[in-house]
């Protein structure tokens, strides 16, 4: 059986990350063979710019032509073949993040973006992308919580996270059948309830 690529986005302290784990551990118990990756990163290369592009300010195109190289190098070195070897690969942020980020939260064009992600991966996309939808100002709290120090990304201001998550919105409004919202203000359970049932579709 082919394997599926699905991508988990959102803003930062939404919560993907105790899922992605319950995600992974729920394929494997079905039997998926499955890679789990991220990015900015997924590769050698991948995560070197991801270092660069979480402490270095720079332009805001040189950081979208960033995300789409470190891209363009995981989807050749680990994305496509292990789709091709019928795994499963789940990535912790792909394109969509893109979108929201540099051009929601960054006012990069929408042109841009789209000859960048036409170039790198043009009729490509995840086969589900969930998007865990949380106010910004909880999500700041939980940030906080967790005591680690704050990225270039997570020191943004509440209005930059607001344009952030009014894009991810909008990518969900304009292809409601691959991306998916998961209302993350829920408690855990509920909101692994959500995931289950759209998993489940897939
Ligand atoms: P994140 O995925 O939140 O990892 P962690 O949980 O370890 O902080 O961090 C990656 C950051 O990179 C996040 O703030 C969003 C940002 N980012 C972009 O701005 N554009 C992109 O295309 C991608 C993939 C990530």
């Amino acid at each position: 059986m082919a394997g599926k690529f699905i991508t988990f986005e959102g803003i930062d302290g939404a919560g993907k990350s105790t899922h992605i784990a319950w995600l992974l551990a729920f394929l494997r118990s079905a039997g998926h063979p499955v890679v789990a990756t991220r990015e900015p990163g997924g590769t050698p290369l991948g995560e070197k710019l991801r270092e660069l592009l979480l402490s270095e300010p720079m332009h805001l195109e040189t950081e979208a032509l960033l995300m789409f190289a470190a891209r363009r190098e995981h989807l050749d070195k680990l994305i496509r073949p292990a789709l091709a070897r019928g795994e499963w690969v789940v990535s912790d942020r792909f394109s969509d993040a893109t979108y929201a980020y540099q051009g929601g939260g960054r006012g990069l064009s929408r042109d841009k973006l789209l000859a960048l992600e036409e170039w790198v991966h043009g009729g490509f996309q995840p086969d589900l992308t969930l998007v865990f939808d949380l106010d910004p100002a909880i999500a700041a709290q939980r940030l906080a919580g967790t005591g680690n120090a704050p990225d270039r990304f997570e020191r943004e201001p509440a209005e930059f996270f607001a344009a952030v998550r009014a894009a991810y919105l909008e990518r969900a409004a304009l292809d409601p059948g691959r991306v998916r919202l998961i209302d993350a203000g829920r408690a855990p359970e509920e909101v692994r309830v959500q995931l289950e049932r759209i998993v489940a579709d897939l």
